[in-house]
């Protein structure tokens, strides 16, 4: 079992790792883990990750009272609180403001596209949760509906939190919500996305559970708009600019 200060350690560099990617600006985001004890050890508030020290995390119990540290925790900690409880398999939180992620949260898009073979494989589906204000029960009552089911969130008008069984793992959830933004705001230049089949995306979810030793949960997505995907179906979802989008382009058509 890794040891408090080695923990203390995970959380700087990937602190660290999260700032120098550009995922996080000035004094934005938060981190935690889940320690051996089952109390959490977290940024303080108000830090800049990129210059954040081992000796600076704060250790909370699971109700968020301090039990260690000079400064004060993280004020998003409630939201870290939540995921630790409704989530035993859960082990390190990531929040950040990765710029393609937060524009999606932004424009009240979810990256919820079977576009990836590797991001369904990876995630499943990334929702969008309505916006609540930070570092209060508004924001948590948002996230609570989602957590149980997804390991990525994208918080409306905030950013993104994902969760994993460790750091590593949160982080790297973080790097692929990131990354797929990205390549789908690609794809919208383009003019052009191309949707895995639902045949596809089961079998997705199957090697989802082979490739994450996730046997015996279910291998169907938990909401059939989430991963979206190509073929049959008697629901389109359509955002309101997409909505508007299109019918500027048949209005030109049929000029
Ligand atoms: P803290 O500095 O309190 O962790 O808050 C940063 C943040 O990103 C709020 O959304």
């Amino acid at each position: 079992m890794a040891s408090e200060d080695k923990l203390s350690h995970e959380i700087e560099k990937f602190c660290h790792l999260t700032y120098g990617r550009g995922y996080l600006a000035s004094t934005d985001g938060n981190l935690s883990v889940r320690l051996p004890d089952g109390n959490i050890m977290c940024t303080p508030t108000r830090c800049n990750k990129g210059l954040v020290r081992a000796g600076e995390m704060v250790v909370i119990d699971a109700r968020g009272g301090k039990i260690r540290g000079e400064r004060k925790a993280s004020s998003e900690i409630a939201m870290h609180l939540l995921i630790y409880e409704m989530r035993p398999d859960i082990h390190a939180v990531v929040h950040a403001h990765p710029p393609c992620g937060t524009a999606y949260a932004a424009a009240g898009i979810p990256l919820n596209k079977a576009l990836i073979s590797e991001v369904v494989l990876a995630l499943g589906c990334i929702p969008l949760t309505q916006y609540g204000t930070p570092g209060t029960p508004e924001l948590t009552d948002q996230l609570r509906p989602f957590i149980k089911n997804y390991d990525a969130l994208l918080m409306a008008n905030h950013g993104v939190v994902t969760y994993g069984a460790d750091i590593e793992d949160a982080f790297n959830r973080m790097d692929t919500v990131e990354h797929f933004a990205k390549i789908s705001i690609y794809t919208k230049i383009l003019g052009r996305e191309r949707l895995l089949s639902p045949e596809d995306v089961g079998k997705l979810f199957v090697q989802r559970q082979k490739y994450y030793g996730l046997e015996g949960s279910d291998a169907k997505p938990k909401d059939p708009m989430c991963p979206l995907t190509d073929g049959p179906s008697e629901t389109i979802s359509l955002t309101r600019s997409e909505l508007i989008d299109l019918i500027e382009r048949v209005v030109v058509n049929l000029k």
